[in-house]
């Protein structure tokens, strides 16, 4: 089947070849994520199903099972899977880099249920966490997503960015090129307090660390923040000793993969 390229990025964006300044903190990502996994300890966590996950969400904001029946999300979905099979035999990327189905399902819903203004993620690569927040936002009608990325300095990688975010979704989008560690800080000064933070880039302890301490005093109060793959490090752990209102690890496999064969999934969700 022929790719289905949606659109370029709304901002604009060197090819890699030009973007060597980026090259260091590529590199210094690599190198932290070696040392981690060599010396590194997992956490044991408690963790719940997706359902029970749901049913806590539920009684704090009701309407869980309405959403995920909505014809926007299935649409969403749907799409997506076919776009990932289109790019399935030139596909740059680590396949898993892709959020899952039930991380991109958990997007799509903290966005109807809080109505957020203002939405930051981190790790954008094809889009899926990206997508799923952004046609949340359209069927809510407000709301901003704003993506910090490091891309990979492969031309390849180029190609397949964002390619699961068409252009009728790409209004509500706001993208800021570089290290999380570099862009995050300034951003957080320049924008309203956060509704939303989704952490999908570089799982290290210090990077995810990193990311939680300087979210969190700009997250307001009933705000969420999602995280995947918060069972490689103790990041989302440490962030229980800021009395978080609410802190689950979800721990499940999915049903309807995005891509590829269903897979356990593991992501973190706790609300200020
Ligand atoms: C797991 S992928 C993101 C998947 C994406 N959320 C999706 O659903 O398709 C991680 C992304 O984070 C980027 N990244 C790696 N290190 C980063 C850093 N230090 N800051 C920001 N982004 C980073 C990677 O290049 C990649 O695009």
């Amino acid at each position: 089947m022929k790719i289905t390229r949606t659109g370029t990025p709304p901002e604009p964006r060197l090819p890699s070849s030009l973007r060597l300044g980026e090259l260091p903190d590529v590199l210094l990502g690599h190198a932290e994520a070696l040392v981690e996994r060599l010396l590194a300890r997992a956490p044991t966590y408690e963790t719940v199903g997706w359902e029970k996950a749901l049913d806590d969400l539920a009684a704090r904001f009701g309407n869980v099972a309405e959403v995920l029946e909505e014809p926007a999300l299935l649409e969403v979905e749907e799409r997506t899977r076919r776009l990932l099979a289109d790019i399935r035999h030139e596909d740059p990327y680590v396949p898993h880099w892709a959020a899952d189905s039930v991380m991109a399902r958990c997007c799509y819903l903290a966005c109807r249920l809080i109505e957020p203004e203002v939405v930051v993620e981190t790790g954008v690569a094809y889009g899926v966490s990206s997508a799923f927040i952004l046609k949340a936002l359209e069927e809510n009608r407000r709301g901003t997503l704003y993506s910090v990325d490091l891309p990979p300095l492969r031309r390849e990688a180029d190609r397949s960015w964002g390619v699961t975010v068409p252009d009728e979704l790409r209004r509500r989008w706001r993208l800021h090129w570089g290290s999380s560690a570099r862009i995050l800080p300034r951003l957080l000064r320049e924008i309203p307090m956060v509704d939303l933070f989704v952490h999908d880039s570089l799982h290290t302890h210090r990077n995810m660390r990193r990311e939680f301490d300087t979210v969190w005093p700009r997250l307001r109060n009933g705000g969420l923040l999602l995280a995947d793959d918060v069972e490689r490090n103790h990041a989302f752990g440490q962030l229980r000793q800021k009395d978080p209102a609410l802190w689950r690890v979800i721990e499940d496999r999915e049903e309807s993969p995005l891509h590829g064969k269903a897979a356990p999934v593991v992501f973190g969700i706790a609300m200020k």
